[in-house]
C-alpha cells in the first residue's frame, strides 16, 4: 500500500511513507485515516489500497465542492453504498428520483416546528425509560453505555416514527436487528471490491437482520394505512402522503424510508451519546459545568421541551462531542464525470471519501484539534469558522434531516439522566473508534449509575 498526496500547483503526488501509517491502519483504521488527513494538511490524498484507490478529501473548500457546489457529480453510488442498499432499498438514503421524492415527502416532518410538536411525547418516553436505570442504581450493577443509550434512543425514535402503532415487543426487535446489520456489514465496507457472488463473513447475519426488519415493519405499515387518521407520527404522515403522480405511496417505499430514517436516527444518536461518558469522565471541569446547568434548569426533573432552549452549555457540549465523534464519520461518493478537486484530477468512477472525523481534526482549521473543549462553541468563535470545517450533519442537498430532532432529543436525554444520576465510567480506557457504519467504541464502556440527592445537589 502506498499513500500519495498531490499539490494543486504541480499536480504530482508526494508520498507519505507507508511505515508511518500501516501498523495504525490495521489497529485503529479510523484514527489512521484522520492521521493521513492531518499529515497532508488538507490536501487531497489518494489512498492506494491495490484494487481500491479512493481519494480522501478533507479541506473544507474541497468538502464544500463535493457536497454542495458540484454535488450532482458526486453521487452516493459504488462499492460502499451497495452493501447498505440491501437493507435500505430505494429511499431517502439513495440518489436520483427515489431520493428526491422521499426528501420532498420527509422534509416537512423534521422541521423545527414539526419536531416541537413531537417533543412532549418524546420527553415523556425518555423520562419513563430512564426510570429503569433506578434498578441499576439500587443494585450497583454497571450498565453497558452503548446498549443503554441505544435502548433509550430506540424508544424515543420509535415514538416519533410510529406513535403508538407498534408494540413494545416489536419495537425492541428493531434495535438488535440494526445492530446486527451495522456490525455484520464491516467486512463488506472494508473489502468493497468483493463481489456479491462470494459469501463473506457477516453476510448471513446481515440478511437475517433485513428479514427481521421486514417482518416487523410490513404488518405495521398495512395496519397504519388502514387507519392513518390525523396522528402526527411519521408512519401516519407517510400513509397519508401522495407521490408526484397523486397516488398513495407503495408499502415498499414507506418501508424503505422508515428503515432509512430509523437507521439514520437511532444508531447515530445512540453512538454519539455513548462517547459522551468517557469524555465527561476525562474532563471533570466540563462535567461540573454541565451538572450545574442541568441542576439549575431542570432540578429534579422531569426534563421537558421548555427546558431545552435554556440548556446552552449542554448544547455546546453536544456540538463539541459531534466534532470529536461525528457518528457519520465517513461518507463516500462516486465521481460521475472527470473532475478536479484542489488541483488534483479525479477520474470518472473514482471513489471520493468525505470524513468529518478527519476534517474536524485538521490543525489548519482548529486550535488544539484533539482536545475536548466545548468553549469553542460559545457563539463568538463560530462565526469566523469555515462552514465546512465543521459538518457532523453533512452538507448540501443531502444534509441530515434530523438535526432539529437531535438537538431536542439529545439534550432531553442527557438532562433526564443527569437530573437523577451521575454515571461514572468503570471500565479502563482508552476507547478506540471502530470503523462501523456509525462510529462506535470498539471496547465496552461500562457505567456505574450513582443516584443524586436533590436539595443540596450532592452525590448520594
Ligand atoms: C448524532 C446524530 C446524527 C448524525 C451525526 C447524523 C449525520 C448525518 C450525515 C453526515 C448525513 C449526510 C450523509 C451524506 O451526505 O451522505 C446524514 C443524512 C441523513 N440523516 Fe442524519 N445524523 C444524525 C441524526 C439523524 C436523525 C435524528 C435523523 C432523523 C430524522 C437523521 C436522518 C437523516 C436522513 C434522512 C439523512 C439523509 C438525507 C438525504 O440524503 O437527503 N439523522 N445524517
Amino acid at each position: 500500500m502506498s499513500i500519495g498526496s498531490a499539490t494543486g500547483a504541480v499536480r504530482r503526488s508526494t508520498t507519505i511513507p507507508v511505515h508511518r501509517v500501516l501498523p495504525r491502519f490495521v489497529k485503529d483504521p479510523v484514527n489512521a485515516l484522520a492521521e493521513v488527513g492531518r499529515q497532508a494538511e488538507g490536501r487531497v490524498v489518494r489512498l492506494d489500497l491495490g484494487l481500491f484507490r479512493p481519494y480522501l478529501v478533507t479541506h473544507p473548500d474541497h468538502v464544500q465542492q463535493v457536497l454542495k457546489t458540484n454535488w450532482t457529480n458526486y453521487r452516493r453510488e459504488g462499492m460502499f453504498w451497495r452493501p447498505l442498499r440491501r437493507m435500505l432499498g430505494a429511499s431517502i438514503l439513495g440518489e436520483g428520483t427515489p431520493w428526491e421524492s422521499s426528501r420532498k415527502i420527509l422534509q416537512p416532518l423534521f422541521t423545527r416546528r414539526y419536531v416541537a410538536s413531537l417533543a412532549e411525547d418524546m420527553a415523556t418516553t425518555i423520562d419513563l425509560r430512564i426510570r429503569e436505570l433506578d434498578a441499576f442504581a439500587r443494585s450497583g450493577r454497571p450498565v453497558d453505555a452503548a446498549e443503554e443509550m441505544a435502548g433509550i434512543v430506540n424508544q424515543a425514535v420509535i415514538k416519533v416514527l410510529f406513535g403508538d402503532r407498534i408494540s413494545r415487543e416489536d419495537g425492541e426487535r428493531l434495535a438488535p436487528a440494526y445492530d446486527a446489520a451495522a456490525t455484520s456489514i464491516n467486512f463488506r465496507l472494508l473489502m468493497p471490491f468483493m463481489p456479491y457472488s462470494v459469501r463473506v463473513p457477516g453476510d448471513r447475519a446481515f440478511m437475517k437482520a433485513v428479514q427481521t426488519v421486514d417482518d416487523v415493519l410490513f404488518p405495521v405499515i398495512r395496519k397504519a394505512r388502514a387507519d392513518s387518521g390525523d396522528s402526527l407520527d411519521v408512519i401516519s404522515a407517510l400513509c397519508r402522503a401522495r407521490g408526484e403522480d397523486g397516488a398513495e405511496l407503495a408499502d415498499r417505499q414507506i418501508r424503505d424510508d422508515l428503515v432509512s430514517v430509523y437507521g439514520a436516527a437511532s444508531e447515530s444518536t445512540a453512538m454519539t451519546l455513548t462517547w459522551l461518558w468517557p469524555l465527561l469522565d476525562a474532563h471533570p471541569e466540563v462535567a461540573a459545568r454541565l451538572y450545574d446547568e442541568i441542576d439549575r434548569v431542570v432540578g429534579a426533573g422531569p426534563a421537558t421541551p421548555e427546558h431545552v432552549p435554556q440548556l446552552r452549555y449542554t448544547r455546546m457540549v453536544l456540538q463539541e462531542l459531534l466534532r470529536l465523534y461525528p457518528a457519520g464519520w465517513l461518507f463516500p461518493r462516486m465521481a460521475m464525470e472527470p473532475a478536479e478537486i484542489g488541483g488534483v484530477r479525479v477520474k470518472a468512477g473514482s471513489q471520493v471519501l468525505i470524513s468529518p472525523y478527519a476534517t474536524h481534526r485538521l490543525d489548519e482549521f482548529w486550535e488544539r484539534p484533539l482536545e475536548f473543549d466545548p468553549e469553542r462553541f460559545a457563539s463568538e468563535g463560530q462565526e469566523r469558522r469555515h462552514k465546512y470545517s465543521y459538518f457532523p450533519f453533512g452538507g448540501g442537498p443531502h444534509q441530515c434531516l434530523g438535526q432539529h430532532l437531535f438537538y431536542v432529543e439529545a439534550p432531553l436525554l442527557v438532562a433526564a439522566i443527569l437530573s437523577r444520576f451521575r454515571p461514572a465510567v468503570v471500565t479502563p480506557g482508552p476507547f478506540t473508534p471502530s470503523p462501523a457504519a456509525s462510529l462506535r467504541p470498539k471496547e465496552k464502556i461500562e457505567l456505574s449509575i450513582v443516584p443524586i440527592r436533590h436539595g443540596r445537589g450532592e452525590a448520594a
